[in-house]
């Protein structure tokens, strides 16, 4: 069905974007030095994404930029915002002459990460102020927006999950609710059964919280219960057969330990007391 191989990349040319990414991953604002002129460096994007089928062990961007300038300009280095993510120049330092152009390659380690990942990577410039990347890689084995769902059809989906949250197990709903999830486990199956709705990323609804911050403390017992029963009267149905759904036991349990390792009870408990 929606399957493709590997990694598929969506690039972003709105440079606001990936302001806004940057600051939201630094925290709080920070100088952004492009606005200032002369230009020096063209980019072929100043963010990127990618989707990424689950287990891909790494996600690789190419940030493609030429020297449109009439002197050299030097790249010192290219650090990034995690242990994870390494910017490799063609070499270091490297020096672009007028019109000018390669490569810098982005790696992004994506072992035991779920849902989206967003990094940031700072050119720091010899002669001039430092310019900012973003890379952003989503695991999902569904194709994200535009080749996704209509406006209408989501509504009707909510309506049809609305007077019964076990729809999604049924007939067509089936197909990405619960096919794509055949024979997994443990993060496997939670980026196929329950980052669909719980890391949709920005088309995620309102109405589905991001597990990594729930205002309660976690464990393994929630995780379990939850899954198993799902939450009255909400968009959240039970998942085990005897709920209606379809999972068994052991599912629910490789679900629950991947979650409560990958979400550790002091985490939330932490994000809960806010
Ligand atoms: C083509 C794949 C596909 C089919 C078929 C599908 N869904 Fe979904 N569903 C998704 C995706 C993807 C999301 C995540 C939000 C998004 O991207 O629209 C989602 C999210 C949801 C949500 C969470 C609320 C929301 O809108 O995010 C509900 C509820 C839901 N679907 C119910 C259903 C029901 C009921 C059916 C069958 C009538 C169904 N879906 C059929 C892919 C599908
Ligand atoms: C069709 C969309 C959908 C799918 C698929 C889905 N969830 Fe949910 N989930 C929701 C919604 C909506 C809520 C919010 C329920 C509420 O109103 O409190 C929720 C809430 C939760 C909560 C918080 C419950 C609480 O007490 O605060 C957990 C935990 C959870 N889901 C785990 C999962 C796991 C694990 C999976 C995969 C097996 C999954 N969900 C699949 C829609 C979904």
């Amino acid at each position: 069905m929606h399957r493709r191989p590997g990694c598929w990349e969506i690039n972003v040319k709105n440079f606001k974007v990936a302001v806004a990414l940057l600051s939201f991953l630094a925290g709080s604002a920070f100088l952004v030095s492009a606005a200032s002129p002369p230009k020096l460096l063209a980019w072929d994007a100043v963010h990127k994404e990618i989707v990424c089928k689950p287990g891909a062990k790494s996600a690789q961007f190419a940030f493609s930029v030429t020297n449109v300038s009439p002197k050299d300009v030097i790249i010192l280095r290219t650090p990034t915002t995690c242990g994870c993510t390494v910017a490799k120049l063609p070499e270091e330092p490297w020096v672009l002459p007028p019109g000018g152009s390669g490569q810098i390659k982005v790696t992004v380690d994506l072992t035991d990460k779920m849902g989206t990942v967003k990094k940031g990577v700072f050119v720091i410039i010899s002669n001039a102020p430092t310019e900012m990347l973003s890379v952003q890689a989503a695991m999902s084995v569904i194709i994200p927006p535009p080749t996704g769902m209509s406006t209408q059809d989501r509504a009707r989906n909510i309506q049809l999950a609305k007077a019964n949250a076990r729809a999604i197990f049924q007939g067509s709903c089936a197909d990405c609710h619960v096919a794509p999830s055949q024979g997994r486990m443990g993060g496997d199956l939670y980026i196929t059964m329950c980052a669909i709705c719980h890391d949709a990323g920005e088309r995620q609804a309102s109405a589905v919280p991001n597990l990594r911050h729930l205002k309660k403390p976690v464990d393994f017992n929630f995780w379990k219960n939850t899954i198993a029963n799902g939450v009255t009267n909400s968009l959240m149905p039970g998942f085990a057969k005897a709920n209606g759904g379809p999972l068994t036991e052991a599912e629910i349990q490789s679900l629950a330990e991947y979650l409560n390792k990958t979400i550790p009870p002091s985490a939330s408990v932490e994000s809960a007391r806010q």
